[in-house]
């Protein structure tokens, strides 16, 4: 039988490891039909396969969620959302390796070309000494497909957001090394945490703020766009370390999802993710769905300039235009809210939620 919610198994899963694995969510008839379009689409004899963008918005892949126990289960464990009018097709190549190592990131940052030099970075916001050069004058206005630099003209976020990442797997990716979806389990909570103590040391939110250089320098005297707090980079690079612990699997400090065609998964925005290098014969083929709670008050929900399905940062329009807002409702206030209690927006785990927050409290000789 289809589910209609998480059971509570998936509730302690998903409270704990800020993700969950919903198996067979789609239909093969729903499948195959998203299928058959893809690969339809796709040039033959590209390496790199370049998916068309209207195949985002077709009707048949936005079926995966809409007319799937998907829609069912955000409705009622998270609550209202806007419709979903577009998605994110995300086709790994047989034999991609990615350019080698994947690069864990929470979702919403700018991605645009840095300095290749360590020397050329002023280290403490991880800015380029050269800004202009690379952000161009107003940098708060600096965004398109790239994501955005700034979410608000007074630069007081960097970050877009949104509730849940929801990913459909239209192959089989049980065997580890296929190009799986990969997340930094059970680091929501660390992510959180430092989006508490850059608010409550004054901001900015995001890269650029307390603790989270945009750019970082490496020891060899490189630079890299740093998808990661401070002390989430931390975790990780110790994780590292650890005896990798799945045979073809090379990254201990990552956990691949592991589904098969039809099964799903979701993630909390703050649930660190990437891409992973696909070792296998056949292309990887998720579709992605960026899923905002209803937010009672904005003007915009669920206008196709937000793009909601697959805009990481919806409160600028998908190509990166500042949007109207009337006195009453700060968009910016209300996601850096949303950023520092992520489960305020899952009406579902309320309990599970309070549960854990008691036990928390109780003193250790009660
Ligand atoms: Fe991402």
């Amino acid at each position: 039988m289809t589910q209609t919610g998480f059971t509570e198994e998936q509730k302690q899963q998903f409270f704990r490891d800020g993700y969950v694995v919903i198996s067979k969510a789609v239909g093969e008839q729903i499948i195959r039909k998203a299928v058959e379009l893809i690969t339809a689409q796709l040039p033959k004899d590209e390496r790199r396969l370049l998916v068309p963008p209207e195949l985002a918005t077709h009707e048949d892949v936005l079926s995966l969620f809409n007319d799937t126990c998907l829609a069912e289960i955000l409705g009622k464990e998270m609550g209202p959302f806007p419709d979903v009018i577009s998605s994110q097709v995300a086709v790994t190549p047989a034999f991609d390796t990615l350019g080698g190592k994947p690069a864990p990131h929470v979702d919403g940052s700018w991605s645009g070309a840095i300095p290749d030099k360590a020397q050329d970075i002023d280290q403490a916001r991880g800015r380029p000494k050269d800004a202009s050069r690379y952000f161009g004058e107003n940098d708060e206005l600096r965004g398109s497909n790239d994501g955005q630099l700034w979410q608000d003209p007074d630069r007081t976020i960097s970050l877009g957001s949104y509730t849940a990442l929801v990913g459909v797997a239209l192959n089989d990716q049980r065997q580890p090394g296929n190009g799986q979806f990969a997340v930094l389990k059970g680091m929501h909570e660390e992510v959180e945490a430092s989006f508490r103590m850059q608010r409550d040391t004054g901001g900015p939110i995001g890269p650029e703020g307390p603790g989270w250089p945009r750019i970082r320098t490496t020891a060899s005297g490189g630079t890299f766009l740093n998808g990661l707090p401070a002390t989430v980079r931390e975790r990780v690079e110790q994780a590292a370390k650890n005896p990798v612990p799945l045979d073809g699997w090379p990254w201990p400090e990552l956990t691949p999802v592991l589904l098969d065609r039809g099964d799903a998964v979701i993630a909390l925005h703050s649930c660190p993710h990437t891409a992973t290098p696909n070792y296998g014969p056949s292309p990887r083929m998720n579709i992605y769905f960026r899923i905002r709670r209803l937010r009672e008050g904005n003007p915009h929900e669920g206008t196709r300039r937000v793009g909601h399905g697959v805009s990481d940062h919806p409160d600028r329009g998908y190509f990166g235009q500042f949007l109207e807002y009337p006195p009453s409702y700060n968009p910016w206030e209300t996601s850096v809210a949303k950023l520092c209690d992520h489960w305020s927006e899952w009406d579902g785990m309320q309990e599970i939620v309070a549960a854990a927050r008691s036990r928390e409290l109780k003193p250790s000789h009660a």
